[in-house]
């Protein structure tokens, strides 16, 4: 395993795949992981102990399902007890890296979420039940139940106070609804200028074969969903872990919105996938600078 993955390094090729990432005001990192965001080969259940508890403002967990995928490796192919048994583990492991503000979104799926949810109860408040509506379209398939479609997302947080900041994540209403909603009754309501709350669940299309975001990982999660995970649980300038980063998707959103990142995974492929997505990336993490982060950062641990 490498563990060179934080370093700045320079990109030789650019990421045609990563294109429709590009979209934030450029400033001049191109070619460089930004500082502020560390990509670690290594392995979370091993490593964790390196990461100091109380560090992190949010976890975006999306682990292995206990689905049987491949991802060069064999972390997948737990299931039943065995399955539920890492999963605490590991949960065991990153809740108490999170600050009494913080709050954690986890990827699942029906099978397990129910013992998943029961269990995270018994240690953080739950804030929310999010299905993800991957959009997938009709086709033949299982004729003894209904087609699933969705994957369950549990959304956590230490205490009551957790940090929560909806008007980032606001959807704009279009001018038709405006122009509907404009009696006396609903002058001046934030929610009709700023646009609505998304609610909790959130139709947005996986990423197929030839979709733009789509790098070689075969389960990566689109950029918007896990973008508004990080604009409404992290606080600007933040820290955001992220267990099982697989192709660095949550990496890619905290150096789009100028939150520091640490993420882990133990396929070195997808490090390197990840390294390449955020380095091509036209945005500095402005907030974070990486005198400040070297000299006082509690995460120089992770590194050493
Ligand atoms: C569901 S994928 C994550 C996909 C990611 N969200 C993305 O958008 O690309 C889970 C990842 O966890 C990695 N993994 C499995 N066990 C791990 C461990 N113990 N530590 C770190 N990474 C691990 C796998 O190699 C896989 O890439």
């Amino acid at each position: 395993m490498r563990d060179e993955f934080d370093e700045p390094q320079s990109t030789l090729d650019s990421n045609p795949a990563s294109a429709g990432e590009a979209a934030v005001p450029a400033v001049s990192t191109v070619g460089q992981v930004p500082a502020g965001i560390r990509l670690l080969n290594r392995d979370f259940l091993t490593d964790a102990v390196n990461l100091p508890d109380g560090s992190i403002d949010l976890i975006v967990a999306d682990p292995p399902y206990g689905l049987g995928k491949d991802y060069g490796n064999n972390s997948d192919m737990r299931s039943g007890d065995d399955f539920l048994a890492w999963t605490r583990s590991w949960l065991e492991l990153a809740i108490p890296k999170l600050k009494p503000s913080g709050s954690l979104y986890i990827f699942c799926t029906w099978q397990y979420a129910p013992e998943i949810f029961v269990f995270l109860k018994s240690h953080l408040t739950m804030i929310n039940e999010i299905i993800w509506d991957r959009r997938v379209p009709s086709m033949g398939g299982t004729v003894r139940r209904f087609t699933s479609v969705h994957d369950n997302i549990g959304f956590f947080a230490v205490s009551k106070d957790y940090y929560f900041d909806l008007d980032p994540v606001r959807i704009p209403y279009d001018a038709a609804t405006k122009k509907a909603r404009s009696r006396k009754l609903f002058e001046g309501s934030k929610w009709l200028e700023m646009g609505y709350n998304p609610k909790d669940v959130w139709s947005v299309s996986r990423l197929h074969r030839q979709h733009a975001e789509r790098v070689d990982h075969p389960t990566q999660k689109p950029l918007e969903i896990v973008e508004r995970m990080v604009l409404a649980s992290c606080p600007p300038g933040g820290r955001v872990l992220d267990p099982f980063m697989g192709s660095g998707t949550t990496a890619v959103a905290c150096a789009r919105q100028q939150r520091e990142f640490v993420g882990y995974e133990i396929n070195e492929s997808y490090c390197a996938i990840a390294r390449e997505r955020v380095s091509s990336l036209p945005v500095a993490v402005a907030a974070v600078s990486s005198a400040s982060a070297a000299q006082s950062d509690p995460l120089t641990a992770v590194e050493s």
